[in-house]
């Protein structure tokens, strides 16, 4: 049966958490995968009040009756799976059963290493990652160096590739970082102190899943990243290092194009993006504090600050089109009452020339200027607003032109960080 895909379609941070939760908690879902990325990912989700974060494991995890899946495209870091286990557990979380895949490839403390001394060599051309090892340790997976889960149960195969992974690294830390060799003995050692741990939880997630369709079993695919973070079809080399698209969710899960029915895309009534890179219509005046501000824009993984800008439609079109976008989940409306009116950017000029679709190249992304059009605003609190009708005209009408624009339909609004702040569209 169902198999829905949530993503995000902006640069990150737009909300996929608490769209998770709030279909995994009002749809029957029996499965919440993540399929790609890594801890590179916070996810937040508010419940009672009550405030959680998820960065490796699914969000699916706080909600009884659900299976929380990692399938084969995640890169795992062990030290950080059990540390967000743990966390749950001593906030007095049950987590539900988690299912990891054998073959997802293992973040050791090194990609972590590697990937913090390559930002700080990159210097001003750094990408600003999160530092967790996510670049590193898809490069050892496309390089066939990397480290699977399932050669944590077999010692031997293990202190092999681990010595063939650090073979080159260590000439690298040495010769050209001025860093210490990293001891492979001890590296070996640290990943088969989570091999028990880890056992009863691994399986062939693709047969699982595929299994699950079958049996006409829902299952959501919780994106993380986002498409403008995609490695093939964002803002490289600003990107991330894995397919955040909904072309990564069938590389990532092994599950077929032809099992997928919906494909929501999770964007923010604004924008938002973290690290370096091109962001058209950042801002830098007062109006992009007032963002910040109102819209509490902190990273929840690194603390960093959000850059804020006003809603990009081209971005919006061009999400719509590479992921094949059923509908949208439009977060953070009330973050926009307040302001007389709200420029909503509908296409970019690149010297001179109009572009109404995403620029084909790098240079002229990085030379986009946005074309503006204004909303009537609104001063109204939304937070307390369930029905799209109740909302003030101008709201209404901000919603639906953005509909317009992107060519997608707006299934839910986001008032609030809440699982109940939320307005269905159609209802
Ligand atoms: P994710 O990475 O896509 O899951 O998003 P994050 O959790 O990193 O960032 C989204 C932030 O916006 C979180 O603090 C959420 O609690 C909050 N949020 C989500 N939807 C809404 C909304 O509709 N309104 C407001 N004000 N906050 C929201
Ligand atoms: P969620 O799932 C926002 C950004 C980093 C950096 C770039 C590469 O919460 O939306 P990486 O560590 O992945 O190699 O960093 O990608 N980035 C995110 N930005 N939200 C995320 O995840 C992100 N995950 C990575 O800031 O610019
Ligand atoms: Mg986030």
């Amino acid at each position: 049966m169902p198999a829905i895909v949530i993503l995000g379609a902006q640069w990150g941070d737009e909300g996929k958490g608490k769209a998770t939760d709030l279909l995994t908690t009002t749809d029957t879902i029996d499965y919440v995968v993540r399929t790609s990325g890594g801890h590179n990912a916070g996810h937040t989700i508010v419940v009672d009040g009550q405030k959680f974060a998820t960065h490796l494991l699914p969000s699916g995890i706080l909600t009884p009756g659900v299976t929380s899946v990692i399938a084969n495209g995640v890169v795992i870091s062990p030290e950080a799976l059990f540390r967000e286990l743990d966390s749950l557990i001593e906030r007095g979380v049950a987590p539900s059963p988690l299912v990891v895949s054998a073959n997802a490839h293992v973040i050791a403390s090194y990609h972590s290493t590697i990937d913090k001394v390559t930002e700080r060599f990159l210097g001003k051309n750094r990408i600003g990652t999160t530092g967790r090892g996510i670049g590193p340790a898809y490069a050892d997976k496309v390089n066939r160096l990397g480290i699977r889960v399932a050669d944590l149960f077999d010692v031997g195969i293990l202190q092999q590739k681990v010595e063939a992974s650090l073979d080159l690294k260590n000439q690298l830390l040495a010769k050209v970082y001025n860093r210490r060799a990293i001891d492979v003995d001890s590296v070996v050692e640290e990943l088969l102190s989570y091999a028990e741990r880890l056992r009863p939880m691994v399986a062939d997630t693709s047969l699982l899943l595929n299994t699950a369709l079958d049996e006409d079993k829902t299952v959501l695919f919780e994106g993380a990243q986002a498409t403008m973070l995609d490695v093939d079809h964002g803002t490289y080399p600003f990107v991330t290092s894995s397919s955040p698209i909904a072309g990564g969710v069938c590389t990532g899960a092994g599950v077929g194009p032809t099992r997928i029915d919906r494909v929501i895309g999770v964007i923010k009534a604004y924008t938002t993006r973290v690290g370096s890179g091109p962001f058209p219509t950042e801002l830098f005046d007062e109006d992009g504090e007032k963002l910040w501000k109102i819209g509490g824009e902190v990273g929840v993984s690194t603390g960093r600050n959000r850059r804020c800008g006003w809603y990009d439609a081209v971005v919006a079109r061009y999400a719509s089109r590479v992921n094949g976008l059923t509908d949208l989940f439009l977060t953070k409306l009330d973050v926009l009452s307040s302001w007389d009116r709200v420029p909503v950017c509908v296409a970019y000029e690149v010297d001179g020339v109009r572009h109404d679709e995403m620029p084909m190249t790098q240079t002229e992304f990085h030379h986009a200027k946005p074309v503006y059009e204004y909303l009537p605003g609104w001063w109204e609190d939304l937070s307390g607003v369930r029905r799209f009708a109740d909302l003030p005209k101008n709201a209404q009408h901000y919603v639906k032109t953005l509909e317009e624009l992107s060519g997608t339909r707006i299934w839910g609004v986001g008032v609030g960080p809440g699982r109940e702040q939320t307005l269905v569209v159609d209802d």
